[in-house]
């Protein structure tokens, strides 16, 4: 099934609660919190901190994106702090598997994530150890930024090597994503859609912009 899940990283953080209850309230059954250390990525954001406050917030599923180095070292401080998903980035998990089997001992789902300058097929032998692979359609950081439209391949590439392989696994995209992006990545094989500014954009309510983007998914 094809779901939106709003990321936090452009909602109103002086009511950050209320902002994820409206989520929720508007059918929101996944949330992304962006982790970023500015050394992996050059913004500094939230940390487990947050996590633990979102969680208190909402029953949905929350997915911790670290955009950070050494994200080994954190994995059981985000599952402690109440993550279901634990996306780390192959670019900075030269021992991948390991990284992996760490998080699912810890109880919870494993994604990776890879930056629109690294091929697919980096993955394909760690495809077996992941729930949800994150194929960012922007160079990660910030919110608000141009759709990578040259993402669109390796989209469909990674829905054809799971399919070939029988793989269970879900194919999320994030960055850019809006009314007009939508169609192009679940025709691409994407399933779990990551938006920020095109959920808290200010201009319309949370209940709007939801809508708008789930009547955009196509049948
Ligand atoms: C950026 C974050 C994305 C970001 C998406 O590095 O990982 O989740 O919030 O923002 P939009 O949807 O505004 O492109």
């Amino acid at each position: 099934m094809v779901e939106i899940v709003p990321s936090i990283l452009s909602a109103d953080f002086t009511r950050l609660g209320e902002q994820v209850r409206a989520v929720e309230a508007a059918g929101a059954r996944r949330i992304q919190i962006d982790v970023m250390d500015g050394h992996f990525v050059p913004n500094i954001t939230m940390g487990p901190m947050v996590v633990e406050a979102v969680r208190g917030c909402t029953s949905a599923t929350l997915e911790a994106h670290l955009m950070i180095s050494n994200p080994q070292e954190y994995i059981e401080t985000f599952a402690k702090a109440g993550a279901d998903v634990i996306i780390v980035h192959q670019e900075v998990s030269p021992h991948l598997h390991r990284v992996l089997k760490q998080i699912k001992a810890a109880g919870k789902q494993a994604g990776v994530a890879i930056n629109p300058s690294t091929p697919v097929f980096m993955l394909q032998d760690m495809l077996p150890f992941c729930d949800l692979i994150l194929v960012m359609t922007i160079n990660p950081g910030f919110g608000g930024q141009e759709f990578i439209p040259e993402t669109l391949p390796k989209i469909e590439t990674l829905h054809r090597m799971l399919q070939q392989r029988n793989l269970k696994c879900d194919i999320e995209v994030d960055g850019g994503i809006n009314a007009e992006t939508i169609p192009q990545v679940v025709h691409a094989g994407a399933n779990l859609l990551v938006a920020g500014s095109a959920v808290y954009n200010n201009k319309e309510s949370v209940e709007q912009t939801m809508e708008k983007l789930r009547r955009a998914i196509p049948n």
